[in-house]
């Protein structure tokens, strides 16, 4: 047996004292902590933490059992307590029972992979001027935060494609807003100390500025689309869901909820790309060969033009080296659900009330299922490789009926960005710079990610 194997006999369960539980988190970070669990304790490790009781799912097949076979048990509880109230109210990752299955079916159409296939002009200019700004940078001996770059970037393509936005101010002023409210929202989560939210203290201050700033903004759009003729709204995805009608009620969305779904689409898919395109740069540099290959296969498609759609389906290595990166540096490492009644995986008991922690980073590294798992390699994602692994091997976006609804919006985006990039700019990492990869609400690289751009 391999320590990676849950053994019901011998399952046992961590249960540190609250004290050593902060002095090891401290010590090593809650992704190592995670990591180190899954080694000592298995695919279905239990664990407890004073009154909080959650197992790590890893293995594929009980990412199955929570996300699609029993997924009516593990629903969306007090783990979205947090996230509900301070920033993503009833939008469609914290929403849940008939709420969220109405605002589903009206959100699905506009992310099929034909309809999002309307943004790829969004895609290309916002990449554009990104290209055009690198290429007067200054000195190529100066790293630049790439991190910071890509957020940058994904924040305007997010922007544009909901709210086409024209403004670069209002783009930055909500991208800074938004922010503060997920920083915020974050350090409530990891704090166990919480001061009342109605203190006037400086955190609290800022997140309630922020707030009212995002809150205004969306009012403002949909006051300033209602004083316009239908027929001269910009087609984007606000207008979209402003226009959207429930097929059994013929309701349409109130405005608190276009409000939480604009927000929720916009914290959900900014920064888990950012991150992807970061990590592959990281990726790419530090393997040379498969940094090669890509060139090659965009250089021999594209030339010096702009990708079309036709184009995308001639890149299947591109799309291999983004999954590949998912899988390594899966921008959501590890996602909750709260167990409604008492089950069994895998023939554990798992108590109704608890919570279940499923952990794609380790799951996409279990050896079982990716061989020689540290090693970035694109040929795992070939079409035979992929048909012959375990379909629930690889759950960078979640799985089942809560799947994330952007994932075709986020392949699509990394792909056109990745092939206008990579054949223009190499990037290396600054030297000496070794990144300390994280959990921080996404994966990040603790230290950032200097990197010198270069022309090619
Ligand atoms: C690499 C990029 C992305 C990754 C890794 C990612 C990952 C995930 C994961 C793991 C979930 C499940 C969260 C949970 O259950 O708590 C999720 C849900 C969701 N994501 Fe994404 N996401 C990405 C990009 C996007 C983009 C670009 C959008 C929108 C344009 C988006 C919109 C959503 C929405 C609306 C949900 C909630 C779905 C539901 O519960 O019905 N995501 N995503």
């Amino acid at each position: 047996m391999t320590n990676h194997t849950s053994d019901p006999q011998t399952n046992n369960v961590y249960s540190p004292s609250v004290p050593e539980l902060i002095r090891q988190m401290k010590k090593k970070g809650q992704l190592r902590f995670f990591m180190d669990a899954w080694q000592d304790y298995g695919d279905l490790a239990h664990m407890k933490f004073g009154p909080q009781e959650m197992f790590l799912v890893v293995h594929p097949d009980a990412v199955r059992h929570v996300n699609v076979s029993n997924s009516d048990n593990y629903d969306k509880l007090d783990s979205y307590d947090g996230v509900r109230e301070l920033l993503l109210g009833d939008g469609l990752v914290a929403s849940r029972g008939d709420l969220w299955r109405r605002q589903r079916r009206l959100m699905a159409p506009f992310f099929t992979p034909r309809a999002i296939e309307q943004h790829l002009p969004v895609f290309i200019a916002d990449t554009q001027a990104m290209i055009d700004r690198w290429h007067g940078l200054g000195a190529e001996d100066q790293p630049i935060e790439i991190g910071d770059e890509m957020m940058l970037l994904t924040a305007a393509v997010i922007l544009h494609t909901m709210f086409s936005t024209e403004s670069s101010d209002d783009l930055l002023e909500t991208k800074a807003a938004v922010e503060t409210m997920i920083r915020y929202t974050a350090s409530g989560q990891a704090n166990p100390i919480k001061l009342p939210r109605w203190m006037p203290t400086p955190a609290n201050r800022r997140y309630f500025k922020a707030r009212e700033l995002v809150h205004t903004y969306i009012r403002m759009l949909l006051t300033q689309r209602r004083s316009l003729p239908q027929d001269q709204w910009p087609d984007d995805l606000l207008s979209k869901m402003m226009l959207t009608r429930d097929v059994d009620t013929g309701e349409a969305m109130s405005d608190s909820l276009l409000r939480d779904e604009s927000i929720t689409i916009f914290v959900a898919g900014h920064e888990t790309t950012a991150r992807t395109l970061t990590f592959m740069f990281y990726a790419l540099s530090q393997n040379p060969h498969v940094e090669r290959r890509m060139v090659d296969e965009l250089s021999s498609v594209l030339g010096d033009r702009q990708p079309t759609t036709a184009d995308l389906k001639q890149l299947p290595y591109t799309l291999q080296v983004i999954k590949e990166t998912l899988r390594l540096y899966p921008a959501a490492p590890i996602y909750a659900r709260d167990v409604v009644a008492d089950d069994e995986i895998n023939g554990v008991f798992i108590p109704g009330g608890v919570r279940v922690m499923p952990f794609p980073y380790a799951t996409h590294r279990h050896p079982d299922f990716w061989p020689d798992p540290e090693r970035f390699d694109p040929d795992r994602w070939t079409p035979e490789a992929e048909a012959a692994r375990h379909p629930y091997a690889f759950h960078p976006f979640a799985a089942g009926k809560r799947i994330c609804l952007g994932n075709n919006f986020s392949l699509l985006e990394s792909h056109v960005i990745a092939a206008m990039l990579v054949p223009r700019f190499q990037l290396r990492l600054a030297p000496g710079h070794q990144p300390q990869v994280v959990m921080a609400g996404t994966i990040a690289s603790k230290n950032g990610m200097p990197m010198l751009v270069e022309r090619r």
